[in-house]
Formats: C-alpha cells, sequence, structure tokens
C-alpha cells in the first residue's frame, strides 16, 4: 500500500461546465468552489498532509479580462467566507505562485491568511496563483546563478516554491483534457497521473476515492524493477 502524502489536483472543466449548464463559463468557477470545499473535507478523512490546487495558471491572463476579474473576485470573497473556518479545521494555507504582481488589496488577504494558519497542521491547503512551472525553475535557476551555487537537484529545490513540500504522489486532472499546462513540472516526475473525464464542479468524494484506492495498489518503480 502506498502512502499518501500530497495530492495536486488542475481543476478544470469549471468553464464548460457552467456552459453545458445554459450559464455562463463563471456560474461554472462558482460552483466549482463547493467541490473545493468537498475535496478538502476528503483530503482530511483520508489523513494526506499536502493538497495542492491548481486555480490560476501563468498563462490564464490570456484570458477576456471579465472572467480574469471575476476569478480573483471570486477567490477574494472565497478566502473572506472560509478562512477562519479553515483555521478552526487545522488546515494552513499556502500560496505558490507570483502574486507580486495582484493588487494590494488580494495581496495583503493572501498573506495575512497564510500568516493567520502558519501554524495547522492537519492538512496544508498549497494554493497555486499565478503559478507557472517554467517561470518558477527559471527564477530558482536565477537564484542559483547570483548566490553563485552550484547547479544541482537540491538546490533547485531549494529555491523553487515548494521548497518545504513533498513532490505530488498524485496528479489529477478533471476536465477530460489530458495535459500538464505547465503544473509542477519539475515536482511531477514521478508522479502517478489521473485523468478524470468529469469536470471539475462534478468530481465527487467517491470519484477522489476511486483514484486514491488505484494509487494505493500501483507498484512505483522509480527507475527500478
Ligand atoms: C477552471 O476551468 C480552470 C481555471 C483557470 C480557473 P476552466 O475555466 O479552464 O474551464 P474550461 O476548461 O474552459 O471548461
Ligand atoms: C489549467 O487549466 C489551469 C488551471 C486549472 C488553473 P487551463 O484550462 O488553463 O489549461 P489549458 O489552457 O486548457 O491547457
Ligand atoms: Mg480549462
Amino acid at each position: 500500500m502506498n502512502p499518501v502524502k500530497h495530492v495536486a489536483i488542475i481543476m478544470d472543466g469549471n468553464g464548460r461546465w457552467g456552459i453545458k449548464h445554459k450559464k455562463s463559463r463563471n456560474f461554472g468557477h462558482r460552483a466549482g468552489l463547493n467541490t473545493v470545499e468537498r475535496i478538502i473535507k476528503s483530503t482530511i478523512k483520508n489523513k494526506i498532509n499536502h493538497l495542492t490546487l491548481y486555480a490560476f495558471s501563468t498563462e490564464n491572463w490570456k484570458r477576456p479580462k471579465k472572467e480574469i476579474k471575476f476569478l480573483l473576485n471570486l477567490l477574494d470573497s472565497f478566502i473572506d467566507q472560509k478562512i477562519h473556518e479553515f483555521n478552526k479545521n487545522n488546515i494552513k494555507l499556502k500560496i505558490i505562485g507570483n502574486i507580486s504582481i495582484f493588487h494590494n488589496k488580494l495581496k495583503k488577504k493572501l498573506k495575512k491568511s497564510e500568516q493567520l494558519t502558519k501554524k495547522n497542521n492537519k492538512l496544508q491547503v498549497n494554493l497555486a496563483l499565478n503559478y507557472g512551472s517554467k517561470s518558477e525553475l527559471i527564477n530558482s535557476f536565477k537564484k542559483i546563478n547570483k548566490n553563485k551555487q552550484n547547479i544541482n537537484i537540491k538546490n533547485i529545490e531549494k529555491n523553487l516554491y515548494t521548497s518545504t513540500i513533498p513532490d505530488p504522489d498524485i496528479l489529477i486532472r478533471t476536465g477530460n483534457t489530458n495535459r500538464l499546462s505547465n503544473f509542477l513540472l519539475w515536482q511531477m516526475a514521478y508522479s502517478e497521473i489521473f485523468f478524470e473525464k468529469k469536470l471539475w464542479p462534478d468530481f465527487n468524494e467517491n470519484d477522489y476515492n476511486v483514484i486514491l484506492k488505484k494509487f494505493r495498489k500501483i507498484k512505483r518503480n522509480y527507475g527500478n524493477i
């Protein structure tokens, strides 16, 4: 039985879900938040310590301004509504990604939430915001170069957003699309990948448990036999 320390999720399919229900893409984004809550709860139930959620990529700025604004406002109000409950439930929030370009109010809110929950240790939720794996790696190489250090695995990992986070054991991507979309490329060198047909708002605890069960039985070779 493989232990599960870290599950990473590409929460894809919200927009299509909204359209499928004859509403807007943004309606789908809102619905996706219910799945976020459900999956956080079942991650705790399964005694998994790390959950990383891809919420906004460095490429998502290509979307229409209105959708970007909606997504950032949704994040803002989600934090307002849920951060105290997270804190009560011993959940630690960590942001990975470059949030320096977010407007001040949101940036402060995110920093404050990290601060508030930093001692919690039941579950760490790593929220990937303006996250892109390629720019994360470039930044790491630049820091190594600046400090005149050697390029090696240890130094590269030390300078990633995820320096204190174990590599994902499992990647789940919902939304019937089989690609990584610039997510944790380095960290997922040996992750078990599960592509799920369902759109994110339809993904439920049972689907999650099926994946966890399959994962537990996989023989992980890491190059060995
Ligand atoms: C959610 O799904 C991912 C985010 C960027 C928030 P999408 O918005 O990509 O939904 P689809 O893939 O267009 O259906
Ligand atoms: C990946 O989904 C990013 C997030 C889930 C935040 P996208 O919908 O942006 O990915 P592509 O563009 O289809 O590859
Ligand atoms: Mg998508």
